[in-house]
């Protein structure tokens, strides 16, 4: 079955980002000049999603304004013949962003249940926000092609180092079919001496719908939250479901060390920027 739609979950407090997140949502931050949140939205649009789902919580409808059109500023950068600052502008106003409320910040995996309606009986994507993936890596498009050739769920993942796995959700791993690794039992946040692999879940999901069930069925697990990671635990009970493991081209922008990382890499390959600040950046290391 096609997946036409993306849950894009964003209703994070932002705590590790304050004070730029007291009246920011963090999706808006910029990495360099587009917010997070748009590269995430372009990114499902890129790989053939029709329908974007995010998930706002209290105090983001700077979310929702950000992809709703402003004719006034537009026609304002028209008459000063600012056509780049207008073709930013266009490129930012995508009005078929859709909007589902998460009024408690109750968990990721609350988060997903939110939009349940909107997603109706279907398959569907969840991009994470704090994941970001280089534009030329087609990891959700190859997660779609995994899905369709299985019908099954696929989690993107990647092997990390042994201390680091306690902050992801980690794949307890089965056999291997072609680049997929099925997926026998996931916990989240595991401590490092129980941790049944190095293989982490980077935030991009391709799942079937049995997992609004299964979303019903989990209890609050690690932090008090209802965790996404459990439902798919319960799922992978039920069916199979499949890692796909990838290597390079993700930036972690949940905290403020690699959101850092992520700015100087995208300055540094920055079409118009770029090649100033390599100049700057080799000038200040040497
Ligand atoms: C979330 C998920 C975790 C996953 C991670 C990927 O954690 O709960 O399973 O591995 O995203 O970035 P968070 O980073 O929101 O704590």
């Amino acid at each position: 079955m096609t997946v036409r739609s993306a849950v894009i979950p964003a209703a994070g407090l932002g705590t590790r980002f304050l004070p730029a997140t007291k009246a920011t949502p963090k999706g808006l931050l910029p990495v360099v000049d587009v917010p997070a949140i748009q590269l995430v939205v372009e990114e499902a649009l890129a790989a053939g999603i029709e329908d974007v789902i995010v998930v706002l919580g209290p105090g983001q409808d700077g979310i929702r304004e950000h992809f709703a059109p402003n004719p006034t500023l537009e026609a304002e950068l028209e008459e000063r013949g600012k056509l780049d600052a207008l073709a930013a502008v266009r490129r930012a106003t995508i009005p078929s962003v859709r909007f589902a409320r998460q009024a408690e910040a109750l968990g990721l995996g609350h988060a997903v249940s939110v939009a349940e309606s909107m997603v109706g009986d279907a398959p569907f994507a969840v991009l994470l926000g704090d994941d970001l993936i280089d534009p030329s890596v087609p990891l959700l498009r190859d997660m779609l092609a995994s899905h369709a050739r299985t019908g099954a769920s696929v989690l993107a993942a990647m092997h990390v180092g042994a201390r680091e796995i306690a902050m992801y959700g980690c794949i307890g791993p089965g056999e291997a079919d072609g680049d997929l690794v099925r997926v026998l039992s996931i916990v989240e946040k595991p401590d490092p001496a129980d941790a049944p692999s190095d293989l982490a879940v980077i935030g991009r999901y391709v799942l079937t719908p049995a997992i609004f069930d299964a979303l019903r069925r989990t209890s609050p697990g690690a932090g008090g939250e209802i965790q996404l990671t459990d439902a798919i635990g319960l799922l992978a009970a039920d069916e199979r479901v499949f890692a796909l493991p990838f290597a390079g081209g993700r930036f972690d922008v949940g905290n403020p060390l690699d959101a850092m990382k992520a700015q100087v890499e995208r300055a540094r390959t920055h079409d118009e920027i770029g090649p100033a600040f390599r100049a700057w950046l080799n000038e200040l290391l040497r």
